[in-house]
């Protein structure tokens, strides 16, 4: 059985990555510092495909500790790395932490990597380094803009860091996914998105004020240059988007990759506003939310949406889900969780 090394593993969309590894075959070993995450993410992983990953509680900043893994766990052979910090508003607060976690992981896993005989990375990566696209849909061609949040500047920066160093280092190969908006959960319910205190993110903050533990949705700007005026996202089904993570694995252990680093966007190729997703959420679940139109969030995007041919025909990869099956699904965890009492 082919090892994986999946930091971030107990997160939103690695613990969803985990199970996906597994249910093809992988053995999976998690590293996480729960920063952001729950230990029982691991039973849950477990619950649902029978085989209990092995974990570590490790910070991917300690490179003793890393190595540490990587001489518990011989023979990985690749890595995915999620681990992150990844509030884009938290990171114009505290710029230093972001640049210290994101980067500092990263050389890392990197450094250990051709110790170790690791053949290949897979990067989380996000849409956020298009800025605000001249073109729509955007392609992996498109320029990168200058990053608008230290949190995007780490996406872009470990994307360089990865290009040069795949350069510099033979029998290392990488592929780096720009994701757009996951959203949904797990259809048995038992993963999905844990937001520390008040969401900072669109549907967490839907769910929630639905079930009533928030009072009211803001959504932020009626003026923008679109249809309904609010702005425009590629929501994209976190089950769906795990499913491309074991897709860019298969790809790298078996030689596939048509260069040493390949870039994907995973997302559907739909735009979809903010209104029409807060629609969607009421005719799908029968909930009414209590929304109301605020001002504009500063750093927001007017308008993205993906081109995802490169990974639907380079890949054979798709988005599957409609986006009112994941929908109900984020609704499922929420009232899930509430069945819990976790939230
Ligand atoms: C951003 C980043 C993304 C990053 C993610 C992590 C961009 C384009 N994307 O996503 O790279 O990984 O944060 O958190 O920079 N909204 C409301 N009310 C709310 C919350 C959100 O109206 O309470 C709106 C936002 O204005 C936005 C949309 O919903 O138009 C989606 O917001 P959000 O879920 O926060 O994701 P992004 O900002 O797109």
């Amino acid at each position: 059985m082919k090892r994986i090394l999946v930091t971030g593993g107990l997160g939103y969309i690695g613990s969803h990555s985990v199970v996906e590894l597994q249910q093809s075959g992988y053995e999976v070993v998690i590293v996480d510092n729960l920063s952001n995450s729950r230990a029982d993410v691991v039973d849950n992983i477990q619950a649902v495909t029978s085989v209990r990953p092995a974990f570590e509680k490790v910070d991917c900043t300690d490179l003793d500790a890393m190595e540490g893994v990587f001489k518990k766990y011989a023979g990985i052979e690749a890595i995915i790395h999620f681990a992150a910090s990844k509030a884009v508003g938290e990171s114009v607060q505290k710029p230093l932490l972001y640049y210290r976690n994101n980067i500092v992981s990263l050389l890392n896993l990197l450094e250990l990597m051709p110790r170790f005989g690791v053949k290949g990375l897979v990067f989380s990566s996000s849409c956020t380094v298009y800025g605000e696209p001249d073109v729509l849909p955007v392609t992996e061609d498109a320029p990168i803009k200058p990053a608008t949040s230290p949190y995007g500047n780490t996406k872009q920066i470990n994307e360089e860091i990865i290009r040069d160093f795949v350069k510099a280092q033979d029998g290392v190969n990488a592929i780096l996914l720009r994701y757009f908006n996951p959203i949904g959960a797990h259809p048995t319910a038992l993963l999905g998105e844990l937001p520390n205190g008040v969401p900072q993110n669109l549907v967490p903050y839907i769910t929630q004020t639905a079930i009533g533990i928030r009072e009211q949705l803001s959504v932020f700007g009626d003026d923008y240059d679109t249809p309904d005026g609010s702005c425009i996202r590629d929501y994209i089904n976190v089950v769906d988007l795990a499913k491309a993570h074991v897709i860019a694995i298969d790809r790298i252990l078996n030689d596939k990759q048509k260069e040493r680093v390949e870039v994907f966007n995973i997302g559907t190729g739909r735009g979809l506003s903010v209104l029409e997703l807060v629609d969607m959420f009421q005719k799908a679940t029968g909930v009414k939310l209590n929304y109301k139109i605020t001002g504009r969030r500063a750093g927001d995007i007017e308008k993205v949406w993906a081109d995802p041919r490169k990974a639907n025909e380079e890949l054979g990869w798709k988005a599957e889900t409609s986006v009112e099956d994941t929908l109900l699904s984020a609704w499922k965890w929420q009232l899930k969780l509430r069945e819990k009492g976790i939230q």
